[in-house]
């Protein structure tokens, strides 16, 4: 009888293969969370992969990544998998989940194929799971598995932590098959969230379509109770700021100031994605140009934009749409020998990053919803405390509710973006100290590791009855 193992299950593994075959970090917030997350046991991270060469490749390496970890790659048919991920993730669940239901296109073949990607994903679990091992299910691809897993071995401990928002109960309401993903979804033993209002909606929604009563950490299901939590996620805060002072980067954050020719540097860093609001950021710094004009010349935005989902059609959208924005600012604003907004469509090494980070003069982030936002968590850890930058932040981003000291954004405000990124342009640098080291204490109390402890010994509790929740 060996002890219960941890089984972590997402779509993404942390890998993925570049033009020259070789390996790179997976892109997002789910991968850079579960990668600084270390424990004590070993535990096994099992997610989709439609290439046999690459699979074994992610297994084989896998060790390399990341103490006592073990990567067991789920092949599956590209076909398959592009119909669940694109057509019915990506086309369905993610823009409701982010209030986008104008972006929202169900076909009934989509949701056919997650259905069976989800069957397909359960038996690779029945095959490795033993009884009363950890099942930690990550985010919206899987909705479906707590109950195709239970209704084979009820004695599996399955936990789902959501890293989106859960939207609000209006919204949720317009999904077609709202009734089979919330009637799966709730037979886990314990559901995670970051943020109150997000474990709000979904009790409201459990009410409004299944008839289910909860207290606000609890709901009885017949002979099941569901438990539910709120655990915001968070970064490997240690681990990163010793990368962040580290001679490689502190070289390359120097190269940046020489050939990166800007007084004062906003930077942004975001997944190509309708949810980020990068078309409110450009209209925001277009603002800030336009009112306080004394600023041309003097302040400069690089975006990075990681290309995401490229093959769904409001993505590739999206990026014409930006391509012309900054086109449009560029032409207005630039001089011979000033270029308003650099903006880079491609993903960054993490000592770029890094240095990218400690170059700016301000983090600018303009979410239209977004569950938490690392990249914002990143970006304050790896600050020269002696001379800080400025984080400025949505209030739409589940991170705003940690960082009272951020300089808070309403996105769809033009003139708050435009009149916080002056009030950042002229702060004084005690002020930017006291804001930051608010926030970098918050992060080194709380890093992703303790995030995974706490929502793995709730869910070890839940079959004694000694859930905390919080
Ligand atoms: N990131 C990345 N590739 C890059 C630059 C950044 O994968 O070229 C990472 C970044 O470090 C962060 C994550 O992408 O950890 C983005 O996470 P966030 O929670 O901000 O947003 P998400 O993309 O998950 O919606
Ligand atoms: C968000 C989602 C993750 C996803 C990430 C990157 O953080 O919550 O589940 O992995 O975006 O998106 P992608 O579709 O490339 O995995």
């Amino acid at each position: 009888n060996s002890s219960p193992k941890h089984i972590f299950i997402s779509n993404r593994l942390p890998f993925s293969v570049d033009e020259n075959k070789e390996l790179k970090r997976g892109s997002g917030g789910l991968v850079s969370a579960l990668l600084g997350v270390s424990l004590d046991e070993p535990f096994t991270w099992m997610g989709f992969e439609t290439s046999e060469f690459q699979a074994d490749l992610f297994k084989k390496d896998a060790s390399s990544v990341q103490k006592n970890l073990l990567i067991e790659p789920v092949l599956i048919d590209k076909k398959l998998y592009d119909c669940y991920y694109d057509e019915f993730c990506n086309d369905v669940l993610w823009p409701l989940f982010h209030y986008e239901s104008q972006q929202t296109f169900f076909k009934q073949e989509a949701w056919d194929a997650y259905v069976l990607a989800n069957k397909l994903m359960a038996n690779a679990i029945l095959k490795t799971a033993k009884d009363n091992d950890n099942i930690w299910i990550h985010d919206f691809h899987f909705f479906l598995l707590p109950k195709m897993l239970k209704d084979i071995n009820p004695r599996l401990k399955i936990g789902v932590f959501l890293h989106t928002p859960f939207p609000s109960a209006e919204i949720f309401r317009q999904l077609p098959v709202r009734e089979e993903l919330l009637g799966s979804v709730i037979l886990a033993d314990l559901i995670g969230f970051h943020e109150h209002s997000y474990l709000r909606h979904f009790t409201v929604s459990m009410k409004a379509h299944l008839g289910i009563d909860s207290s606000f950490f609890k709901a009885r299901i017949g002979n099941h109770i569901l438990h539910l939590g709120v655990y915001p996620i968070s970064i490997d805060s240690i681990g990163l700021k010793a990368k962040a002072e580290s001679p490689k980067v502190v070289a390359q954050t120097k190269e940046y100031y020489n050939t990166i020719n800007s007084e004062y540097l906003i930077l942004g860093v975001d997944r190509l994605d309708y949810s980020k609001g990068l078309k409110l950021k450009l209209k925001g710094f277009k603002r800030l140009l336009r009112k306080y004009p004394e600023l041309i010349g003097r302040v400069n935005l690089l975006q990075v934009a990681i290309p995401t989902r490229i093959k769904v059609p409001s993505y590739i959208h999206l990026k014409n749409e930006i391509d012309k924005l900054v086109g449009e600012i560029n032409g207005e604003f630039g001089r011979p020998d000033y270029n308003p907004v650099s903006y880079i469509y491609n993903s960054v090494s993490e000592v770029e990053l890094l240095a990218l980070y400690r170059r700016s003069q301000a983090m600018l982030i303009t979410s239209k919803r977004d569950g938490m936002n690392l990249v914002s968590m990143e970006y304050c850890i790896s600050q020269n405390m002696e001379n800080p930058g400025s984080l400025i932040l949505s209030e739409f981003a589940g991170a705003a509710s940690l960082f009272g000291s951020a300089l808070i954004i309403n996105p769809w405000n033009e003139d708050s973006i435009a009149d916080n990124i002056y009030q950042s342009f002229i702060m004084e640098k005690e002020e930017k100290i006291q804001r930051m080291e608010g926030i970098q204490n918050i992060l080194t109390k709380y890093s992703a590791s303790m995030w995974a402890r706490n929502f793995l010994k709730d869910l070890e509790g839940t079959h004694e009855g000694v859930v905390k929740g919080q």
